[in-house]
């Protein structure tokens, strides 16, 4: 049985913004998608949902990226697929690309291909399209080559980015499920009726997203955070927030991180809040007494690879 894993992805800065021409910051996370490839008839086994059935998208994400892959090599079709993921579904944290990272790697070390990680993004694109219709490819990127990137009108840029050990991040799932397509629509919208105030919302967001590359470069976490909160502002002002995310925001702010921002889509999804790590037990503990569900994640600087 051959065995990969991939990590799952948060944006940092920009979203939203983005859509509109502006930068944005991602960084690939220490949650996983696990998929472990052995001979048999095919199939595809999910370890938390069971036999995936035909028709489903995954089943047909996997179908696509296989059939790609034979396409430019010879492999054996007939093989048995388990997937096993610790990435939300539906929270904005790239879990169907890390599915897709990881079964691209497993597929082709499984055929004793010879191959790199370019191919492997471009194996996990192809089926990313199944699962989305128009990706951005920011996902699979992330989960293919780990750490930082930029990215900015299709153009991705992996970044000279490392924090520290002593900080972290703090996730909190408001488990509000939304969709980002409608969200993104509504944005649009807001921005032609008010074009002339938001252009310079928009302008903000992006000098925004160069003055975070310099504080992370620097390592110099106050002004991350407070980034952070001016991001979450502006994300406000285009009118994603929901007063779920603002409550948590100001929580995670208040018991003592960095700052803390909606990251993603928005009206719910997840907040993300930065720390220092000796801070991070007593947060957590707090939010999850609190009724929150909260988890902590690092920065995963390898992006797919053999386990
Ligand atoms: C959603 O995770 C990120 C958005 O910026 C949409 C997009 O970039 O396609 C809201």
């Amino acid at each position: 049985m051959t065995c990969s894993i991939a990590p799952g992805k948060i944006i940092l800065f920009g979203e939203h913004f983005v859509v509109k021409g502006a930068p944005a910051i991602g960084f690939a996370v220490s949650k996983y998608a696990k998929v472990c490839v052995e001979d048999g008839y095919f199939q595809v086994i999910s370890k938390q949902t069971g036999n995936i059935e035909q028709g489903s998208v995954l089943y047909r994400a996997v179908k696509r990226l296989i059939t790609y892959a034979n396409s430019i090599f010879k492999c054996d079709e007939d093989v048995r697929i388990l997937v096993d993921s610790e990435i939300p579904v539906g929270s904005g944290m790239g879990s169907s690309a890390a599915l897709s990272v990881a079964l691209a790697h497993a597929y082709l070390t499984h055929c004793n291909a010879s191959f790199d990680k370019k191919l492997v993004n471009e194996l996990a694109y192809e089926a990313e399209k199944e699962v989305h219709s128009k990706p951005s490819g920011i996902d699979n990127t992330l989960a293919t080559f780990g750490g930082f990137l930029k990215y900015r009108s299709g153009v991705f840029e992996k970044l000279d980015i490392r924090l520290g050990d002593e900080v972290g991040f703090l996730v909190v799932n408001t488990n509000l499920k939304r969709q980002t397509g409608i969200i993104v629509e509504e944005v649009l919208r807001l921005y032609e009726k008010y074009r002339e105030v938001l252009e310079n919302v928009y302008t903000a967001a992006s000098v925004l997203v160069e003055k975070a590359l310099k504080s992370l470069r620097e390592r110099d976490y106050e002004s991350i955070g407070r980034l952070m909160l001016l991001n979450h502002g502006l994300l406000w002002t285009i009118g994603v927030s929901h007063e779920i995310n603002d409550l948590i925001v100001h929580k995670l702010v208040g018991k003592g991180c960095y700052g803390a921002k909606l990251s993603g889509a928005g009206r719910g999804g997840i907040v993300i809040g930065f720390v220092n790590k000796s801070l991070s037990t007593r947060i957590e503990e707090e939010l999850r007494s609190e009724g929150f569900e909260v988890f902590r994640v690092n920065p995963d600087y390898e992006g797919v690879r053999s386990v």
